[in-house]
């Protein structure tokens, strides 16, 4: 009987369940969508039941394509959209608001607040993070203060927190009944409340934002037993082994397991990750620090991080709210109706401006406007967006590694669009990679939780598995890129100071 491991990946736009083999290729895949929220300008939500249905059912899903059932599976791991807050009742399961989201603005009072006394960075050394709506610590906060009883219920201990990857994990192994309340490092630093050093909740940073501790979950290590699949679920008994937050799930999934290694993803937002081994680097130039991943009792890893909020969230805004195309990867044909952008430029802060500048007060701009601009272009400003804003975290992580990448592993959605991928490699002046299992993010998981059973022996195993698909070469003269990339720094300028 051959084994296998199955990664779900609760992602910002849906949910997937895939069932990976030995040689760490994709056997079957569930996948489901789950409805974006937006209740007012800068809000995002998602309904967390639906997001556990979802996962029941694409776990069913990629069972039954694979032919196979839970005697087949070793491990499961777990990989989510992170930041994203779950606050539920530990009594009856039920979520007291629906999941806020890692693009959601509304916490931005909270922030100023809190900033109040020592500016945005107060808890930066401690944390690696800058005070910002990004993370889900001010959103838990907002929970708290707006939800009717919810702080009451928090004191007295009946309500719990969680990422989804909690969610996910504290449902799969019984909920009410039993479910284990657990994260994983990654996961635990981006809320703003754990220690980068010790990996432990800081009681003082939560006394500062009002949460009470009862409501976190215990932080665990990326890759070890959590628990196991309760009895109702089609995969009882499989352990659940291993949980990492999706951006260095993919990283994990691309074998950048050493310092100096590094990964891009485009996905609704691109964040770019740089492995920087067991050492904590602090950013001067706008990243982030996080923890990279953690195998059982080893030693921590950490990473730089840029993130980006929108990337491929413009191309389904095009779609969505413009009809500008019927289906997301109809941006590519469109774009190639045209040389280039026409002189237009897109800067799209829809959730304010992540790395490097976190302005939350940022709102999106298209520069450049002339009667001469078609949709093409603007098609193409949208593509040039991303490639843009990789550049600029790219230069950041140069600029805080002091050693320049030579050439840059991506991952994700968008990396299927050549005219994109070709226009990052120029303007990136750097090579860009792609793997032949480009689904690095589930491939991640599945690789910490198989790890943790046994199931591929060490990393060695995993780098073998590391084969490159395509690869784009760098083909634009540089004077030209410097002329574009000039231009968008402009475009940039013009986002500041929106919110008043
Ligand atoms: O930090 C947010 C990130 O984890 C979301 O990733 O791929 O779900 O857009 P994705």
């Amino acid at each position: 009987m051959t084994d296998y491991i199955i990664a779900i990946d609760q992602g910002t736009t849906s949910t997937r369940a895939i069932v990976f083999d030995h040689s760490g290729s994709i056997v079957s895949t569930g996948q489901l969508e789950h409805d974006q929220i937006f209740p007012k300008a800068g809000w995002v939500e998602h309904d967390p039941k639906q997001i556990w249905d979802n996962t029941r059912e694409v776990i069913g899903q990629a069972l039954s394509k694979a032919n196979i059932t839970r005697h087949n599976v070793k491990a499961v791991g777990i990989t989510n959209q992170r930041e994203t807050a779950v606050v539920w009742d530990k009594n009856t399961g039920e979520p007291v608001y629906n999941a806020i989201v890692w693009q959601d603005t509304r916490t931005q009072a909270i922030v100023d607040r809190l900033s109040e006394d020592g500016g945005a960075e107060r808890f930066k050394d401690t944390v690696g993070l800058p005070l910002s709506t990004y993370f889900a610590g001010t959103k838990i906060v907002w929970i708290l203060e707006n939800v009717e009883g919810a702080r009451e219920r928090a004191k007295s201990g009946d309500l719990l927190f969680g990422t989804t990857d909690t969610w996910v994990l504290w449902n799969l192994t019984g909920g009410v009944d039993g479910g284990v309340h657990a994260t994983d490092v990654t996961n635990a630093s981006r809320t703003l409340f754990m220690d980068l050093e010790t990996l432990e909740w800081r009681d003082d940073i939560l006394d500062v934002f009002g949460v009470p501790k009862s409501m976190l979950p215990a932080i665990k290590s990326s890759s070890e037993i959590y628990g196991t699949v309760h009895t109702s679920s089609l995969l009882r008994e499989v352990p659940v082994a291993g949980i990492l937050g999706d951006q260095q799930a993919a990283t994990f999934g691309q074998a950048a397991f050493d310092a100096g290694e590094a990964k891009n993803t485009y996905g609704t937002g691109n964040f770019l990750i740089f492995n920087t081994g067991t050492e904590i680097v602090k950013s001067k130039n706008g990243l982030l620090t996080t923890l990279g991943y953690k195998l059982g009792d080893a030693e921590p890893h950490y990473a730089l991080e840029g993130s980006i909020a929108v990337t491929g969230s413009l191309v389904q805004w095009l779609r969505d709210n413009l009809g500008l195309i019927k289906s997301a990867p109809e941006i590519e044909e469109l774009a190639k109706t045209v040389e280039d952008n026409g002189g237009a430029y897109f800067v799209p802060a829809f959730s304010g401006l992540f790395a490097p500048y976190w302005r939350s007060d940022a709102r999106g701009a298209l520069v450049g406007l002339t009667r001469y601009v078609n949709k093409g272009h603007i098609a193409r400003a949208a593509l040039e967006a991303t490639a843009f804003q990789t550049k600029e975290v790219l230069d950041a992580v140069n600029a805080d590694s002091g050693v320049p990448l030579t050439e840059l592993k991506v991952d994700g959605g968008m990396i299927a669009n050549n005219l994109l991928m070709q226009f990052q490699a120029d303007i990136l002046d750097v090579p860009v990679v792609r793997p032949v299992v480009a689904e690095t993010t589930a491939l991640g998981a599945a690789y910490a939780a198989g790890l943790a059973v046994g199931y591929w022996a060490d990393l060695d195993e995993l780098r073998a598995n590391w084969q490159e698909d395509s690869r784009w070469t760098p083909d634009l003269d540089s004077a030209e890129r410097d002329r574009q990339y000039r231009n968008w720094k402009k475009a940039v300028t013009k986002t500041m100071d929106w919110v008043d």
